[in-house]
């Protein structure tokens, strides 16, 4: 018997459900995680007949120890204890109409509400009513699937995607996250289907994309994307990426694949969510900028000026948060380039400053990033880029522990200069202002009060501008 059938929670379950003469059942997403071991701690049990009486009765139970939350709208109630989250949903058949989401729903038997599941791994149930406690319940199959990494659905395919588009991401999602294999006529089913992704909102698929960005390998799941057509409609600028052209006999890389590889190598190196999105989006200019010149080959200028100035418009489309996460993910996309340059030159302390200054605290970020973007199939190649990217992590941590740059706040304000000069907010007191910061960074004075205001004072000279003192 499974193990986690030994705990309380189940067994008070099964004896309420006796009590009321229900048959019950655990299933779906928590008892394929059992069999895969992952833990979780959404529980689902489906009743054949009222959700809401047995989660009352299993309250009652279970006491002032346990949160009962009913949604009469829905049928459905939910038990609270501790870390657990029990849901308690009636068995339901469901019918649905070709242009919506929202199904015509009838009390079903446990059968009928196996079949309007997603996956055959989604449909696994587990009995709890005492005389069949722990019995598994698997008409499709879903142990075999689980066995053999496979994502099929349990009706045909066309009639579970077209029911719920959705599903078409959930089962590409599964895939990236569980390392599992779509079968082939499910696969194809999402070709033929997946025009109707159309009728997704956009926040339900932003939220799967972030479960793909989420999982060990992203790459799977944008390979899965590309492959079934999803791609195009869902996320236009990241297909815009693919291909590799060759004129007069100069190839570039496929900005796609490069941009996966960068992806899955960040993955690797950190879980932060949108310093993933970052890497994602890292080359999303280039498209837009790729030129070909007969004495450079192809170049993509400014692509990361691009990229950082098409992000606000990608976010808001897709429904992904437009705040500092956002502003974040454009920052990076906007360095990306700086420390690669810097270490294929000889790295002045000049050119550190600056990058510390505009990083800011997130310098590291931005060096996990750039470490990423090293994909070159060529050992010599990575090798020496390693070895730069070293030297800039040493200066790095050399000039900011000297010149404290890292968030850095010119130490003379406009304020200051306004009052000294007796000027009003004009283009002249920004100058001044940005003198006295590149005067900072360039090393001609150090980062202090005195010698920035001495300085103010000699450039407000050069400039004509007396102290009205
Ligand atoms: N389900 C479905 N179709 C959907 C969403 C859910 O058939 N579009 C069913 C599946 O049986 C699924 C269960 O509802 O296992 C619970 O859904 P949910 O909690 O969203 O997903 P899980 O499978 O538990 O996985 P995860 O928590 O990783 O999303």
């Amino acid at each position: 018997m499974q193990e986690f059938l030994q705990d309380n929670i189940f067994k008070i379950i099964s004896e309420a459900a006796d009590e009321q003469q229900q048959e019950c059942y655990v299933i779906g997403g928590f008892v394929r995680d059992i069999f895969l071991k992952r833990p979780s701690k959404d529980i689902d049990v489906v009743v054949v007949g009222s959700g809401i009486a047995l989660a009352e009765k299993v309250a009652l139970k279970l006491g002032k120890k346990a949160k009962l939350t009913v949604f009469k709208n829905f049928g459905t109630a939910q038990v609270k204890l501790n870390d657990l989250e029990v849901e308690f949903v009636g068995a339901r058949k469901e019918s649905y109409q070709r242009d919506s989401r929202k199904p015509i729903v009838e009390d079903g038997t446990l059968e009928d509400d196996q079949n309007r599941r997603d996956f055959t791994i989604n449909a696994l149930a587990i009995c709890l009513n005492k005389d069949r406690y722990g019995e598994l319940v698997d008409p499709f199959g879903g142990i075999e699937d689980l066995k053999n990494f496979v994502i099929r659905t349990p009706l045909n395919p066309d009639i579970t995607f077209s029911d719920d588009p959705l599903r078409m991401m959930r089962g590409i999602r599964f895939s990236a996250q569980l390392g599992f294999f779509i079968e082939t006529n499910t696969f194809d089913a999402i070709v033929r289907n997946k025009e109707r992704i159309e009728i997704i909102s956009k926040e339900r698929i932003a939220d799967e994309l972030n479960k793909i960005m989420a999982s060990r390998k992203p790459s799977v799941g944008f390979i899965l994307l590309e492959k079934t057509g999803l791609l195009e409609l869902i996320f236009p600028e990241v297909l815009a990426l693919k291909g590799a052209e060759t004129k007069d006999g100069i190839g570039h890389k496929d900005n796609f694949y490069h941009t996966l590889a960068v992806l899955d190598g960040l993955c690797e190196m950190t879980d932060n969510l949108w310093l993933r999105w970052a890497a994602l989006l890292h080359d999303i200019g280039k498209p837009r900028t790729k030129r070909f010149d007969s004495r450079l080959g192809w170049t993509f200028h400014n692509h990361n000026f691009i990229g950082e100035k098409m992000i606000p418009e990608i976010f808001r489309k897709m429904k992904l948060p437009t705040n500092e996460k956002m502003k974040y993910v454009q920052k990076m996309v906007s360095l990306h380039m700086r420390p690669i340059v810097l270490s294929e030159e000889e790295i002045t302390d000049s050119a550190i400053r600056r990058l510390l200054f505009e990083a800011g605290d997130d310098i590291d970020d931005l060096m996990t990033l750039c470490e990423a973007d090293i994909t070159s199939k060529n050992p010599e190649k990575v090798k020496r880029f390693r070895s730069n990217f070293q030297l800039v992590r040493n200066k790095l941590k050399e000039i900011e522990e000297k010149d404290r740059v890292r968030n850095f706040q010119p130490p003379i304000s406009g304020q200051e200069i306004m009052e000294t000069f007796n000027l009003p907010a004009s283009a002249i007191v920004g100058d001044i202002k940005m003198r006295i910061k590149d005067a900072i960074l360039d090393g001609i004075i150090p980062n202090e009060y005195k010698a920035a205001h001495a300085y103010m004072l000699q450039i407000a000279k050069e400039l004509g501008v007396t102290d009205k003192k």
